[in-house]
């Protein structure tokens, strides 16, 4: 890879960029500005969900920008009331009419379960996948996956379904790096991609981060969106200006050595937000 322009190919052979632009909290507004400044720092892959609320913004400033549809790569996902066959089929209408587009090239599942300690997850979770599928083979979306599911969830779905999850969208940063579901999707070829992939900033004050950036001659985010990338974690990175828009796609000129890699995979918890999809246990 060597710039956000560079793909992978998912597991049903569509083409996604290593880095995309997340929005959850960074849309808000009427206008959209942090978008329309996403787009002119050169961003084309934007991930957002009907639960962000900004789904009307992003549309209108991508519709503004005078650049293809085809040119973007858009990311939408079904919010934990909108679970269940009928509701994630107007759901996902919705998001379309929202974002001003007649596709999308991503949708997701965004939690697998609705509540916490909901029992009925694996029948829910299969209902709505199905409509997923649907809306996969009608052509309404290029590719279809899910978000913050544990190995176990998405077990569920390769024993009862029919198309893969193509995509699993987790919390992913170095003192929360998930290794056993992220290992568990690479070896079905599911994409990894991770949100908050610098812990919301916390861990940008993590003093090994911090020294190992002052020895590459980076910042501690670029030291953060490089590991995701060194993974073959797609890293959805939000900032709200432009300068950081920039600083957070210059990851390209150096590469981590190994140790490096060790030592942000194993660093004691940091910046972890909290949220685990069964956080109070069955
Ligand atoms: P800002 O909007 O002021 O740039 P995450 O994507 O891990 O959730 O982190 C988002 C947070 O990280 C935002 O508060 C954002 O603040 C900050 N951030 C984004 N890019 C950088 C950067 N290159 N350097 C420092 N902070 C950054």
């Amino acid at each position: 890879m060597n710039s956000i322009y560079d793909c992978y190919e998912l597991n049903n052979g569509v083409r996604i960029p290593c880095i995309g632009f997340g929005t959850y909290r960074a849309a808000d507004g009427e206008d959209g500005a942090v978008v329309k400044t996403a787009i002119e720092a050169g961003y084309r892959y934007f991930d957002t969900a009907s639960f962000y609320g900004n789904e009307r913004q992003i549309g209108k400033a991508i519709a503004m920008s005078q650049i293809a549809r085809e040119e973007y790569f858009l990311t939408s996902k079904a919010w934990k009331t909108e679970m269940g066959y009928e509701n994630i089929r107007n759901a996902f209408m919705e998001s379309l009419e929202r974002l001003e587009t007649d596709y999308l090239d991503l949708y997701l599942i965004h939690w697998p379960l609705p509540e916490d300690g909901f029992a009925e997850w694996r029948q829910l979770d299969i209902e709505s996948w199905r409509a997923l599928e649907e809306l996969y083979h009608e052509g309404k979306v290029r590719a279809v996956g899910v978000s913050n599911f544990l190995p176990y969830h998405i077990e569920n779905l390769l024993k009862n379904c029919e198309v893969k999850p193509a995509v699993n969208q987790i919390e992913f940063h170095p003192g929360y790096t998930q290794e056993v579901t992220v290992r568990y999707c690479q070896e079905h070829d599911i994409l990894v991609q991770a949100w908050s992939p610098m812990g919301r900033s916390k861990v940008l004050e993590e003093p090994v981060i911090l020294k190992m950036a002052g020895r590459y001659g980076v910042t501690a985010a670029q030291i953060c969106l490089r590991y995701a990338l060194q993974r073959r974690v797609v890293p959805l990175p939000k900032s709200s200006t432009m300068e950081r828009m920039k600083q957070n796609q210059d990851i390209f000129g150096f590469e981590l050595g190994e140790e490096d890699m060790y030592i942000l995979g194993t660093m004691p918890q940091a910046g972890w937000s909290g949220q685990h999809p069964e956080k109070f246990g069955r």
